[in-house]
C-alpha cells in the first residue's frame, strides 16, 4: 500500500480500507466513513501542514485515488467569503470535513419533477454552521452549497471516486436553470 508523510494519513487510509471490506448497505457504509474522516481532521498534526497549501479557487487536490476499492480522498482550501454555487454530486456520495476554519452548509430541497429540463426550482431546508472538526454526508443527487466563513478554510472530501467521471448538477438559485459540470480542476497534492 502506498505510505504518506502523515501517520494519520496513513492511518486513516487503512480505516478506510478495513471499513470498506465490511461490504455494509450504502447508507450504512458513508455513515461508517464519518468517524473515520473525523479523527483524520482532528490530527494537529496534519491541520498544521494544510496551512501551507495553496488557496485557488476552482481546484480540489488529489489527496488519494484508492487503487483497491476507488474511493477519492481530496483537499479544498476556501478563499475569504467563498461563496459556491448549489451544486449537486451527481450519482456519488461525499463526506465533508473541515479541517480548519469555519465554513456554512446550506442544502437544498427540490420542489419540481425535473420534467423540464435546464430548470429546478429548489427551496433551502438545512442552513448548518460548519467549524472544524464538522462532517457532514452529502448523499447522491442532493443540491447543496459549502461556503466559506472565515478567512481560510479548508475541507477534506471524501468521495465514491475521483471526480471528473460523473455529471454533477449546478443550480442558478435566482433563475432557476441549471447546468452540467464535471467537477474543479484537480491538482496533486503529496501528504
Ligand atoms: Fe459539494
Amino acid at each position: 500500500m502506498k505510505k504518506y508523510k502523515h501517520n494519520a494519513f496513513n492511518k486513516f487510509i487503512e480505516d478506510m480500507h478495513v471499513h470498506f471490506a465490511k461490504g455494509l448497505p450504502e447508507v450504512k457504509h458513508w455513515e461508517g466513513v464519518r468517524p473515520i474522516l473525523k479523527c483524520l481532521i482532528l490530527d494537529q498534526e496534519f491541520i498544521n501542514t494544510s496551512k501551507s497549501w495553496e488557496r485557488k479557487k476552482g481546484r480540489e487536490y488529489i489527496l488519494h485515488h484508492d487503487p483497491q476499492y476507488d474511493f477519492f480522498v481530496g483537499g479544498l482550501v476556501r478563499e475569504p467569503k467563498h461563496v459556491a454555487m448549489a451544486h449537486d454530486h451527481g450519482p456519488t456520495w461525499t463526506v465533508y470535513g473541515v479541517l480548519f476554519g469555519q465554513e456554512v452548509t446550506h442544502v437544498y430541497e427540490r420542489l419540481d419533477d425535473g420534467s423540464k429540463t435546464g430548470h429546478a426550482e429548489l427551496k433551502l431546508k438545512i442552513k448548518s454552521e460548519a467549524p472544524a472538526g464538522t462532517v457532514d454526508i452529502v448523499p447522491p443527487h442532493i443540491p447543496h452549497a459549502e461556503n466559506g466563513n472565515s478567512p481560510r478554510s479548508v475541507a477534506i472530501t471524501v468521495r465514491t471516486t475521483k471526480p471528473g467521471s460523473y455529471d454533477q448538477v449546478m443550480f442558478d438559485l435566482k433563475t432557476g436553470k441549471t447546468g452540467i459540470s464535471r467537477g474543479l480542476e484537480l491538482v496533486p497534492l503529496e501528504v
